[in-house]
């Protein structure tokens, strides 16, 4: 690439630091595309291709060490003058000569600071790898997606390369003989860092509410006692509800949290009714004002889809329910590097979908449903689309 290409982009990078935010919302997503570009303007073609050859040890690197215990360790006792490999190996049991190998893909992934030979001290990133997002999401999304990966192209040979349509027959099922939600029952210890990951992932990020204008709801709300609010379908452990407590008092109405009976037994949220309940059955709780759903169409085909979408058509009152769906709405062009890989991951878990505007709209609309509006802060975000009944479109039972 040429110097006068690199130039032009350190004045964008410059001009777009000094005028928008960037820790937050375009002005940061900005920032982030235009490093990218700089970094694969400056680049050699061998050394994207190298960068790339060489991702899998590095993850496998940071599950090791989170495994190892070793981030909490780097911040709880390396804070003032870091701790030496001779010192992490003594508290992890792990030999010296191994850590120093792992450490040095630590410090070049910048996941702490390499400050002497064999010496390491803690820095930002490395307190994010305490947190939940790090300590749980890494394990989790590791061992849950790792064999799998590992043998999809083996997948797609054996299939002829057809597109996974069934969650029954996904990848998952296939390399290791269980999808997403069944080897998360399965297992026990995944299942509690799946939970923590997904409660930890969005902090700091904007929620729901403050990007989709909440009056939409509020306003024309029914104030009889027993008018339900908002559903939060496949809710998990009710963070989301949990947020929209602490923000918004006196409760509009009802709050149910609903998830399959394992996730939601043991979950006790102040403000917050809970319901064990499959969103293959029919929806229960009729009329309320909004049926919510983040993160949930993403792990479904799109028949499957449907079938959850009827089941809660079927409960809404046409006039007044609406359903609030938060999932990424993928760019016709130039999609971004995580939505593009977010969507082979829910491929091979369960035959899920990433889906674009238009794919959003016709699977909506296979079931009588129409998109009022999509609402996004930023293009690195999950939209929040508002669904409505189709007038005139009756909702029908699927063949
Ligand atoms: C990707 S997580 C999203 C959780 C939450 N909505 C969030 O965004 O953090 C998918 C959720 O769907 C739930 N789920 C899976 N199958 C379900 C079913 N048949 N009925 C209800 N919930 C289900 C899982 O237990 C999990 O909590």
């Amino acid at each position: 690439m040429s110097a006068s290409t690199i130039l032009s982009l350190t004045d964008q990078i410059r001009e777009a630091a000094s005028c928008e935010s960037v820790s937050s919302g375009h002005g940061h997503d900005r920032l982030l595309r235009l490093a990218d570009e700089l970094k694969l303007a400056i680049e050699t073609p061998t050394e994207t291709v190298l960068r790339l050859i060489y991702q899998p040890p590095e993850n496998a690197a940071l599950r090791t060490v989170v495994d190892l215990g070793i981030f909490p360790l780097l911040v709880s006792k390396g804070q003032k003058d870091g701790l030496t490999a001779t010192d992490i190996a003594l508290c992890t049991g792990a030999d010296r000569s191994l850590i120093v190998r792992l450490m040095r893909v630590m410090s070049a992934l910048s996941l702490c600071t390499n400050i002497e030979p064999e010496k390491y001290r803690p820095n930002e990133k490395t307190i994010t790898m305490t947190q939940p997002i790090g300590q749980d999401g890494v394990p989790c999304i590791y061992d849950l997606t790792l064999p799998t990966l590992s043998k999809l192209p083996e997948y797609f040979r054996e299939h002829n390369y057809s597109n996974p349509e069934d969650y029954t027959t996904s990848p998952m099922q296939w390399a290791v003989g269980q999808s997403q939600f069944e080897w998360l029952a399965k297992n026990k210890r995944h299942q509690a860092l799946f939970n923590s990951y997904m409660s930890s992932r969005r902090e700091g990020k904007p929620i729901w509410f403050d990007v989709y204008p909440l009056e939409r709801l509020t306003d024309g709300v029914s104030f009889h006692p027993e008018a339900v609010f908002l559903v939060d379908v496949g809710g998990n452990q009710g963070h989301d509800l949990g947020k929209f407590v602490s923000e918004y008092s006196p409760k509009p109405g009802r709050l149910i949290l609903q998830d399959l009976p394992k996730i939601v037994s043991t979950v006790d949220r102040t403000g917050i009714e809970t319901m064990g309940y499959s969103f293959f059955d029919p929806q229960p709780v009729k009329n309320a004002r909004a049926y919510y759903f983040r993160a949930i169409f993403h792990d479904w085909s799109d028949h499957i889809c449907q079938k959850i979408l009827l089941n809660t058509a079927e409960a809404m009152d046409p006039t007044y329910s609406r359903i609030i769906i938060v999932d990424f709405v993928l760019p016709d062009t130039n999609a971004g590097r995580m939505q593009s890989a977010l969507d082979i991951q829910m491929m091979s878990l369960g035959a899920g979908v990433e889906r674009s505007q238009r794919q959003w709209s016709e699977l909506l609309s296979s079931v009588g449903l129409r998109i009022n509006g999509i609402w996004n802060s930023s293009p690195g975000m999950e939209s929040i689309i508002e669904a409505v009944p189709a007038l005139g479109a009756p909702v029908n039972e699927l063949d």
